[in-house]
């Protein structure tokens, strides 16, 4: 079937390798014939990547519920700029995190209410729901030092950004909250665990990927 105007989200844990596995099937969907656009959250817009500067800055101190706030503001700039549009034109759009990111993080992670999350996450996404998410699951102790690791190289963050800094708990929180999603929601969350080998863990997601689109 051609699909055109269609919305995959990859989630994961800090490490899980979500942003390689994004690019990877970009080209494998582009040899196929479509045109794609890979994205992130939170980013994607001037303004979003401003945004996510601040959020992921080790010194920002930020109470829970202005980082939730921040995340939100971040994405209404980006679906409204750069997500809807493309969708319009027929692009396949990737997207390397979104709302279920909130929930995991702020609702399970800082404990923020889930409903109250669910209700921004509907403004801000203008009622946008993926078409397809691939949750890559890692055990968090593992993502943690490959992420911590591609961190300092490209931010020069000592120990990581404001949420790899975090503890294990949080982390294994985050986890718990991407999976218990996943159940909730397992026509549109399919969970690929994180292999050792990225082409394997690749070759995983395509498999989904093809099944659904
Ligand atoms: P990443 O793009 O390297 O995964 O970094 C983004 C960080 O932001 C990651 O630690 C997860 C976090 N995050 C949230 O806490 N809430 C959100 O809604 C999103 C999109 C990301």
């Amino acid at each position: 079937m051609d699909r055109t105007r269609y919305f995959i989200t990859i989630e994961g844990g800090d490490g899980s390798g979500k942003t390689t596995q994004s690019l990877l099937l970009k080209e494998y969907l582009k040899i196929k014939g479509y045109r794609v656009l890979v994205t992130r959250e939170p980013g994607g817009t001037d303004l979003a990547e401003n945004i996510r500067n601040i959020l992921l800055n080790p010194t920002s101190k930020l109470v829970p519920l202005a980082e939730l706030f921040l995340y939100e503001a971040a994405r209404v700039q980006h679906v409204k700029e750069i997500i809807l549009p493309a969708l319009k034109s027929g692009k396949i759009v990737i997207c390397d995190r979104f709302t279920d990111a909130t929930i995991a993080y702020q609702g399970y992670g800082r404990s923020l209410s889930l409903s109250f999350i669910n209700k921004l996450n509907l403004e801000a996404s203008f009622g946008l729901v993926p078409n397809l998410t691939i949750y890559l699951d890692i055990v968090p102790l593992k993502g943690l030092n490959k992420a911590k690791t591609i961190c300092e190289k490209q931010y020069h963050w000592k120990d990581g950004d404001r949420f790899e800094k975090e503890s294990v708990q949080f982390h294994k929180r985050v986890r718990r909250g991407y999976l218990n999603q996943a159940k909730k929601y397992s026509t549109r969350i399919k969970i690929i665990k994180t292999q050792n080998d990225l082409e394997k863990t690749q070759k995983l997601i395509r498999k989904v990927v093809d099944m659904e689109l």
